[in-house]
């Protein structure tokens, strides 16, 4: 066998030398040494064959592959054009030098040099106008929405989509030192749990140990698409292999319909469109339908809970109520399942939630947090909050319009410009000395309260990406305010990192303009804030939000990293007290590196915002173009 392989060697060389002893050497083979190495050579040849249109096909779907390979690829798919319909949201000189953005102070300026821009805004407006006039236009929405489900996308239809989504991406790995260091972040974090707590929910890197929730090893799922778009292949391999043979979804568990949904259904939706392997696809359709019960309620609110086995569902049990964010949260995915199964009563019905609560009353747009599965109402007297259990409620009016390509249930985006429009006049106030814009809540509905969730951070990345997509200036005014107030929340910590929960000065009853209070200075390793880093660097392309970010990931690396992962906190106020939680959430690999890793992209586009909305979970779900 040695000596053959030498032959082989020699046979591919073109010195005429060689050749002539190859071919000496050949004579003086016994006939069954030749046949022998005829048929090594003949197998050879069939297996690297294989191999090539292996890899092609891989290559549709996996990017870390030598660049003439993809070259190839993309001259064989054919790239469905953009319909005609609304014009493109980034306009060319938008899209070019970062030295021709805007200073977020001068953004009326530079609206006048955008001409395209503008004229997006105006048909927009026009149209949102048009339908506030005219309320028979929710029937409307209502009929296109039935006509697109009757000409349902074809399997050939989501295979061109899929191939069209895949020719954008090519993640290439890290470009620079501060993706480098988050790489090695996600690395650290992964190396943690995969030695300490792998195949359950969360690791918890001190004890060196782990804690289950619904017992679905969430941490994997969710991490998912993060190794894949930060090209860490062999981490990626591992968690796929792990979901092909250990993920079991017909667990005896009750699970949360919400949480299951972004993280779950999400995470698997996003990596089925970055890789089109087909395992996550059938596991998605799994958990969708062990899922779907959540929704036989009296009142089409669903239940929060299910159990994956039984397929029972039910309230919590604390309380006949669901989170008014948790019901419409479900969305995003509910309808991309429909898309890729080909089957539409998974956003039928995740549909008709958003419609009911869009029947419901509100106060200018805003919702209160609770809402019940049994009466299809509003608790009354619950609290009004972009934060916990209100907050995306907010996004997905505005990512599911845009998921449906800006294109049909015109109703969310109008109840999305209502409710900034209440947000604005009945949330936004502003702090005596420092003037920090800040948007606090209404207690029983009515009394304000001087008081902003970490989560609501995630308002001002959605509201510019609302801007950007037609909304007016005065989201634009108030996500520049926001964002500042958020950074100065984590600044004005010794630790630099944000509390959970921020108190404001109303009316100079406090020394500062920001404060903390004991029960509320823990720090989770949460996203939102970051998330809106990376919209306000993807959409302007300022690095100053690159630094900003790398401000506070520095802070994350001194104050939560531990020997095996990273943790929560109890305290940012004092860096000699930090009271270690001994917890790494899920969302800390699915969201908050992911955004890190984006933000410090040289390039902003790495994710292109007109082909894809980020779930809640920071999930990619592709937009659909729709006639
Ligand atoms: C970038 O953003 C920062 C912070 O909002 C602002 O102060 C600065 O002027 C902006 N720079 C450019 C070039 O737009």
């Amino acid at each position: 066998m040695f000596e053959n392989r030498d032959y082989i060697s020699l046979s591919v060389s073109d010195d005429s030398v060689r050749k002539k002893s190859f071919k000496r050497q050949w004579n003086q083979l016994s006939r069954f040494q030749k046949n022998l190495l005829l048929v090594i050579i003949c197998a050879a040849i069939v297996t690297i064959v294989v191999l090539i249109q292996g890899q092609d096909k891989l290559n549709l779907f996996r990017s870390s592959t030598p660049s003439d390979h993809i070259i190839k690829v993309n001259e064989k798919i054919n790239i469905v054009p953009l319909k005609d319909g609304f014009p493109s949201i980034f306009p060319q000189q938008f899209q070019q030098e970062d030295d021709q953005l805007p200073i977020p102070g001068e953004w009326d300026e530079f609206d006048k040099v955008r001409p395209m821009n503008e004229g997006a805004d105006k048909l927009i407006t026009n149209k949102v106008k048009k339908n506030l006039d005219n309320p028979d236009k929710t029937d409307e929405s209502n009929t296109d929405h039935d006509n697109q489900k009757k000409s349902h996308i074809r399997p050939k239809d989501i295979q061109n989509q899929i191939q069209e989504t895949n020719t954008q991406l090519n993640f290439k790995g890290p470009t620079n030192e501060r993706q480098r260091a988050v790489v090695a972040a996600i690395k650290h974090s992964w190396t943690g749990y995969r030695n300490f707590a792998w195949g359950h929910d969360n690791l918890k890197p001190i004890a060196q140990s782990y804690s289950d929730w619904f017992g679905l090893g969430l941490q994997i799922i969710d991490a998912l698409d993060t190794l894949y778009i930060a090209d860490m292949q062999e981490e990626y391999d591992e968690a796929k292999r792990w979901v092909e043979s250990s993920l079991k979804l017909d667990i005896n568990r009750d699970v949360n319909l919400f949480e299951t949904t972004i993280r779950v259904l999400g995470g698997l939706l996003s990596i089925y469109h970055l890789t089109g392997e087909d395992v996550f696809l059938s596991k998605a359709i799994d958990l969708g339908n062990r899922m779907m019960p959540c929704f036989d309620s009296p009142s089409s609110i669903p239940y929060s809970d299910v159990n994956l086995e039984s397929m029972k569902a039910h309230a919590p049990k604390w309380s006949p109520d669901s989170s008014t964010s948790e019901v419409t949260t479900i969305q995003l995915e509910f309808r991309d399942l429909s898309r890729v199964s080909n089957d539409p009563s998974y956003e039928a019905a995740a549909a008709k939630v958003s419609e009911k609560v869009h029947n419901l009353p509100k106060t200018d747009g805003l919702v209160p947090i609770f809402i019940n599965a049994n009466t299809g109402t509003f608790r009354n007297f619950a609290t009004i909050s972009l934060g916990a259990r209100g907050d995306s409620y907010y996004e997905y009016l505005l990512k599911q319009w845009l998921q449906t390509g800006k294109k049909e249930n015109n109703y969310l985006i109008e109840d999305y410009q209502e409710a900034i429009a209440g947000v604005i006049k009945h949330l936004r106030r502003e702090t005596p000395n420092e003037h920090h814009v800040y948007v606090g809540e209404l207690i029983s509905g009515k009394d304000f309260k001087p008081k902003m969730d970490h989560l609501t951070c995630y308002l001002p990345g959605t509201l510019l990406l609302g801007y950007k997509n037609g909304m007016p200036q005065s989201h634009l005014t108030l996500a520049n305010d926001l964002l500042e107030t958020c950074y100065q929340i984590y600044m004005k910590q010794p630790t630099h990192l944000s509390p959970e929960i921020a108190y404001f000065n109303l009316e100079g009853e406090s020394s500062t303009d920001i404060y903390v209070k004991a029960n509320d200075a823990h720090n989770l390793l949460r996203p939102e804030f970051v998330e809106s880093l990376y919209y306000f660097y993807a959409l302007t392309g300022n690095k100053t939000y690159q630094d900003m970010g790398w401000t506070i990931f520095q802070a994350f690396e001194k104050y939560t990293k531990v020997t095996h992962g990273y943790t929560s906190i109890g305290n940012v106020k004092t860096p000699l007290n930090l009271r270690p939680k001994d917890m790494m959430e899920t969302f800390w690999l699915g969201e908050t590196l992911k955004y890190f890793y984006l933000l410090f992209s040289d390039d902003r586009n790495e994710i292109d915002l007109e082909k894809f909305v980020f779930n809640t979970e920071a999930h990619l779900i592709p937009i659909r173009d729709h006639s």
